[in-house]
C-alpha cells in the first residue's frame, strides 16, 4: 500500500466531508420536524451501533444487491469478527428488537432514527459513502394503515419544511405467494432479451430478475418499457393490502404516481415499496427515478429521491427468526438540505446577541468573564468579544452584530461596580449598578 503523502492526509476520504455551522442549522431544522411528527404519531427513538456482523446485512439486502455487492465497508477485527459499517438501519432495527425483547413491548412497535450510514458509492451529486438518514420503522403490523402513516410522516415531514410538489412514487411488489410467478415472468421476457442486457444485468438475471427493473444503465432502462408488471400478477391478498394503502393516501390527499416498475434496492421488501420526490419544472415526474442520470444535475436537473422505504414483512424470517411483519422508510438528510437550499427553505434560526459584551482594562475582563454567565442564566443571549481588548474594535464588533445594547465595563465601573448602557441605535449612554442590570436590561429589550 502506497504511503498517503502529507497533503493526502489532511483531506478527509472521499465521499466523505465535514458538515459545518451553516448546512448543520439546515439539518437541525429538519431533525427538530421530523422527531416533533414522529413523536406525536407515537414513535420512539432508538439508536443503533455505527458497526454491526456484517451477516446482518448481507442476506437480508441480498447478496446480489448493489449495496452488499459493491458498497459495503466490510473488516476482520483482530478476534476475526467480519463487522460491516452500517449502510442502512432497517436490518438493525431487526436485531434491535429481537435483542432487547421488545416482543413484549405494545405493538406495533414504533421506531424512529437518525445518524450516519456508509456507502462505497462513486460520489456524485446527491451521493455520498457516508451520508445521513432519519428513518422511521413500524413493527408487528401487517394492516394497510401503518404503510399510509409511514408515507404520510415523510409527506407532512417536508411539507412543513416548507416543501411543494412533493411526489410520492408508489408500488406494490407483492409477497412469496406471487413474487415468484412474477419473477418467472420476468426472467422470460428478458431471457429474451439478454444480449441487449449490460454485464451486470446478465449475471442478476439468474439470481433475481427484480434487480434488473433497478438497472440505471441506459440500455436496460429502455428494456424495462415493456417488461410485464407486477400489478398484474398480485395475488388477492396483495392486491387488497394495496388498494387499502392507496385509500387511505387518498384520504389525506398525499400526492401519489403508481410506478409499475418501482422495485427497490433490497430483498427484504414485499407489497409495498414507495419512494418520495419534489417534483421540479425541469425534472418531469416520469424521468424521477433516473437516478443515474444524476451527475448532469447541472445541466438537465433529474429529480433524486429523498426517501423511500416499504414493507418487508420478510425480513425477520430471513434472519432466522419468527416472521413478524412491518412497514419503513427513510430520508436522505443530506439531499433533502441540498433542496432546502436550492428552494430557498428557511434553516433553524439561532437566538441572535440582542446585547454585547465590552471591556477595557485587565479587572473589567475578569468582571466581564463572570458576567457573560449571569446573562446566559437569564436567557439573555449576548455577543462578546473577551479576548479583544480596544474599545473603538469591540464597539465596532457591536455594531456589525446589530445589537441593541452594548454593555461597556471599564476600569472604573469594574472598581465602583457598575456598567455603562450603550443604546446601539440612539448613541445614548446610561450609568447602572450591576444589581440592577439585568432587570434594565430586559426591561429595555422589550421596548
Ligand atoms: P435507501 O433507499 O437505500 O433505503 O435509502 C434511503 C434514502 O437515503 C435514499 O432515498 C437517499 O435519499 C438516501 N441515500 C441513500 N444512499 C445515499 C448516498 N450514498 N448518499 C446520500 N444519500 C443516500 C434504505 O436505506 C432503507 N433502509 C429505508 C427503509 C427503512 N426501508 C424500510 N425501512
Amino acid at each position: 500500500m502506497p504511503k498517503k503523502t502529507k497533503k493526502e492526509i489532511i483531506r478527509s476520504p472521499k465521499g466523505m466531508h465535514d458538515m459545518l455551522s451553516g448546512d448543520i442549522r439546515y439539518l437541525e431544522r429538519i431533525i427538530d420536524m421530523a422527531k416533533e411528527i414522529a413523536e406525536f404519531y407515537g414513535f420512539l427513538p432508538i439508536q443503533t451501533p455505527h458497526l454491526e456482523h456484517a451477516e446482518l446485512f448481507s442476506r437480508p439486502l441480498g447478496e446480489m444487491s448493489e449495496v452488499v455487492e459493491k458498497q459495503m465497508y466490510t473488516f476482520r477485527t483482530k478476534g476475526g469478527d467480519l463487522l460491516a459499517l452500517r449502510p442502512e438501519a432497517t436490518a438493525q432495527i431487526m436485531r434491535a428488537y429481537s435483542e432487547s425483547g421488545m416482543n413484549s413491548w405494545p405493538h406495533p412497535v414504533k421506531l424512529f432514527y437518525y445518524g450516519s450510514f456508509f456507502r462505497h458509492e462513486n460520489p456524485q451529486k446527491g451521493r455520498f459513502r457516508e451520508f445521513r438518514q432519519f428513518g422511521l420503522e413500524t413493527l408487528g403490523e401487517t394492516d394497510p394503515v401503518t404503510d399510509a402513516i409511514i408515507i404520510k410522516i415523510f409527506y407532512l415531514i417536508l411539507h412543513e419544511l416548507g416543501f411543494e410538489n412533493i411526489l410520492i412514487r408508489i408500488n406494490s411488489i407483492g409477497d412469496k405467494e406471487c413474487r415468484p410467478y412474477y419473477k418467472k415472468e420476468l426472467a422470460n421476457y428478458y431471457k429474451k432479451k439478454f444480449n441487449y442486457l449490460c454485464k451486470d444485468c446478465k449475471r442478476r438475471l439468474k439470481e433475481n430478475p427484480l434487480r434488473l427493473l433497478d438497472c440505471k444503465e441506459e440500455s436496460c432502462i429502455e428494456l424495462k418499457a415493456k417488461a410485464p408488471q407486477m400489478i398484474d400478477h398480485l395475488c388477492d391478498e396483495c392486491k387488497t393490502h394495496f388498494k387499502g394503502v392507496l385509500e387511505f393516501l387518498d384520504e389525506a390527499e398525499i400526492p401519489y404516481m403508481l410506478d409499475n416498475y418501482l422495485v427497490r434496492g433490497f430483498d427484504y421488501y414485499g407489497r409495498t415499496v414507495f419512494e418520495i420526490f419534489i417534483e421540479n419544472s425541469e425534472s418531469p415526474a416520469k424521468e424521477a427515478s433516473n437516478e443515474g442520470k444524476e451527475n448532469n444535475h447541472e445541466k438537465a436537473p433529474i429529480a433524486i429521491a429523498l426517501g423511500g422505504g416499504g414493507r418487508y414483512d420478510e425480513l425477520m424470517a430471513i434472519l432466522g427468526e419468527k416472521i413478524l411483519p412491518a412497514v419503513g422508510g427513510a430520508f436522505g438528510l443530506e439531499r433533502i438540505i441540498f433542496e432546502m437550499k436550492r428552494l430557498g427553505l428557511q434553516p433553524r434560526r439561532v437566538a441572535q446577541p440582542r446585547v454585547f459584551l465590552i471591556q477595557i482594562g485587565s479587572t473589567a475582563k475578569k468582571r466581564g468573564f463572570s458576567l457573560m454567565e449571569e446573562l446566559r442564566e437569564e436567557r439573555i443571549p449576548v455577543g462578546e468579544s473577551l479576548s479583544r481588548d480596544n474599545l473603538k474594535t469591540q464597539l465596532n464588533i457591536a455594531a456589525k452584530i446589530g445589537v441593541r445594547f452594548a454593555l461597556i465595563i471599564g476600569q472604573k465601573e469594574a472598581m465602583e461596580g457598575s456598567v455603562i448602557i450603550r443604546n446601539m441605535d440612539e448613541g445614548t449612554q446610561e450609568v447602572v449598578m450591576q444589581n440592577k442590570l439585568i432587570e434594565k436590561i430586559k426591561a429595555g429589550l422589550k421596548k
